[in-house]
């Protein structure tokens, strides 16, 4: 795993990239004063009250208290994990992330371990050229229509019979031992010593998108059990995030526009055979959103292949679901089922190629899958069937990001039960009590809770302070700050001390340097609430709270001090720290 990313690095990005561009090519801004606006993405509205600032590099709705920096936005917006969003602007900014080493755990320098696995690969696929009995595996792929062109595209090869043939090759002292048991290549036994994983078995090299080895697949040459063995999970090699085929369909055209992603080796292979060549296959393993962002960043359109039985369609329905939160505008996702028994290997070679890729057009939508299978599951005759279908779409529409999919989905969604489409999407977007749509950052009216009460001093400082972080110049003193006990002022003196030590961050900057801190829920709090005052009266502002606190800080001594003379004799110096105080106040 990459370590972490630098809080230096993540300045320097967000001080590079332009919040205003980030969120403008997803939500159409319009200036307004210093400050832009739209209706708000994270709730539905019809006069914009989400702004965004450009010198705070902030965004904020006044109507559902969204609220974040560019990173933020990248996350809530395409539902995308930190370490995605951070990586998405570095992108566009043309600099690359640098990764702290874990401090615990120094990062693995895994180099040799990906030698191994490229001399593992080599080994194998010598084997099926010269090994003595590899005629059995070169008869069975050739049985199975394969050239030795496409076994060569594939690097496939043979693991011969026997225990320790590849240990052998490759080094039986205990360092290569280790690091080989390390990446699956060896098994250990209970009661002491190593046999190979792979034995008499056609060998399937699984690369990372940089084409390096990362795992093997092997496959039996007959019928016995099990079918196909595969890596374990190493430091190499995580199923859950590779593609079996990612990096050949990459590298076999400059210009890929759409993947097909199919169920198993055999057919990656044998599609590659058959001219069709941008396939892709999970690994045994459920359709992951790690592998929709892999899918996504090389094209826009993602077809999924499934057989037309019901276990086809309950994992159709799963990808499905996985594949939801990331349907923004220009992705698309296709669903493709085979007629029964059939698999893309066994119909491509019945078939030929024409007729699959025919196929492959006529796929199915995931807009028109999505609303086929609910109408399955309810009967939109009745007024109760179109409520169940309401209630069914709901939950899933509803962590669509948005923008015009979104709309065209409500839509489809309103003509099917016959409600007007504005209604259907207030509903569908109005957060639940249980399931509330957008649940990091949108709070319903978030100025609530300081109604009734007047704010704190320290609310006003660290939010104005927050919003205005070249205030910072003003503070000089702090020595007073960090004796006062009142609720938020630690909060307060860390952001002014980080603000010391870097003074010139931005809202955005400064909001991202709490990002997983504990306190950082409490920061947001503050974030999202400005006080009514116009421009020129922060510095007043800011600095009248700063004197209330100076204020609170000389009573809290005073009593601290009076308590103390109740209880003992003061020193000289307390005395006349407390004349001083009595005197002042
Ligand atoms: N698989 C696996 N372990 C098994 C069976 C299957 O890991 N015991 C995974 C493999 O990645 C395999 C995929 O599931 O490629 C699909 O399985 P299946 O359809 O049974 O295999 P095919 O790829 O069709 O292989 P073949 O045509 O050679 O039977
Ligand atoms: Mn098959």
């Amino acid at each position: 795993m990459a370590g972490r990313i630098p809080s230096t690095f993540i300045d320097e990005l967000l001080s590079r990239i332009d919040i205003i561009d980030v969120i403008d090519t997803r939500v159409p801004l319009t200036k307004k004063g210093r400050e832009f606006q739209a209706c708000c993405p994270f709730h539905h509205e019809k006069t914009p009250s989400f702004t965004v600032s450009p010198v705070k590099q902030f965004y904020h709705c006044f109507g559902c208290g969204a609220h974040g920096t560019a990173i933020g936005f990248l996350m809530e917006y395409e539902n995308m994990p930190f370490p995605e969003a951070v990586e998405d602007l570095a992108a566009k900014a043309g600099i690359e992330v640098p990764h702290e080493e874990e401090s615990e755990k120094p990062r693995e320098n895994l180099a040799p371990l990906f030698h191994l696995m490229t001399q593992a690969g080599e080994w194998y696929q010598q084997q099926l050229k010269s090994h003595p009995q590899a005629h059995s595996a070169v008869d069975y792929l050739k049985e199975r229509g394969l050239s030795g062109e496409i076994a060569a595209r594939y690097q496939l090869g043979f693991a011969p019979e026997g225990w320790s043939h590849l240990h052998e090759k490759i080094g039986q002292d205990e360092q290569t031992t280790a690091q080989l048991t390390r990446t699956g290549m060896l098994i250990q036994k209970d009661h002491g010593g190593h046999y190979d994983r792979f034995r008499n078995r056609i060998i399937f090299p699984i690369h990372d998108s940089r084409g390096r080895i990362i795992g093997f697949g092997g496959r039996v040459l007959g019928d016995e059990k099990p079918k196909y063995l595969n890596s374990p999970e190493s430091p190499l090699f995580h199923k859950g995030k590779e593609l079996y085929g990612l990096y050949q369909a990459r590298k076999s055209s400059r210009t890929l526009t759409q993947i097909l992603v199919v169920e198993g080796y055999m057919d990656v292979v044998a599609l590659a055979q058959y001219g069709i060549r941008y396939c892709v296959a999970t690994l045994g393993t459920a359709t992951t959103s790690d592998h929709l962002y892999q899918l996504f960043r090389s094209v826009n359109r993602v077809i999924f292949c499934f057989d037309g039985d019901r276990a086809g369609r309950d994992a159709a329905r799963k990808a499905m679901d996985t594949a939801i939160p990331l349907m923004r505008d220009g992705r698309e996702i296709l669903f493709m089922f085979l007629p029964d028994g059939e698999d893309p290997d066994s119909l491509v070679r019945k078939e030929g190629t024409q007729h699959f890729e025919q196929r492959v057009t006529q796929a199915t939508p995931l807009s028109h899958y999505f609303f086929t299978q609910l109408q399955e599951q309810t009967d939109p005759h009745t007024i109760d069937g179109r409520a169940k279908l309401v209630a069914l779409a709901r939950p899933k529409l509803s962590r669509l990001p948005a923008g015009m999919f979104r709309e065209m989905m409500f839509k489809q969604l309103s003509t099917l039960v016959e409600i007007e489409a504005d209604t259907i999407s207030s509903h569908l977007l109005e957060p639940t009590e249980q399931q509330p749509p957008f649940p990091r950052t949108a709070q319903p009216k978030p100025q609530q809770a300081s109604r009734n009460t007047s704010p704190s001093p320290v609310r006003i400082a660290l939010s104005t302070l927050l919003h205005h972080p070249q205030l910072i110049r003003l503070i000089t003193e702090t020595t007073y700050l960090k004796q006062i006990d009142t609720p938020g002022v630690t909060l307060l003196n860390e952001v002014i001390e980080t603000l010391h030590q870097s003074p010139n961050l931005s809202t955005a900057a400064l909001l991202e340097r709490w990002r997983g801190r504990e306190d950082e829920s409490l920061l947001h709090k503050v974030a999202r609430w400005t006080p009514d005052i116009p421009e020129e009266g922060i510095e007043k502002e800011f600095t009248g709270a700063m004197q209330k606190l100076k204020s609170l800080h000389q009573e809290q001594q005073t009593d601290q001090l009076l308590r103390q003379s109740s209880q003992r004799a003061l020193s000289a110096d307390e005395k006349r720290q407390l004349q001083q105080l009595l005197s002042s106040s």
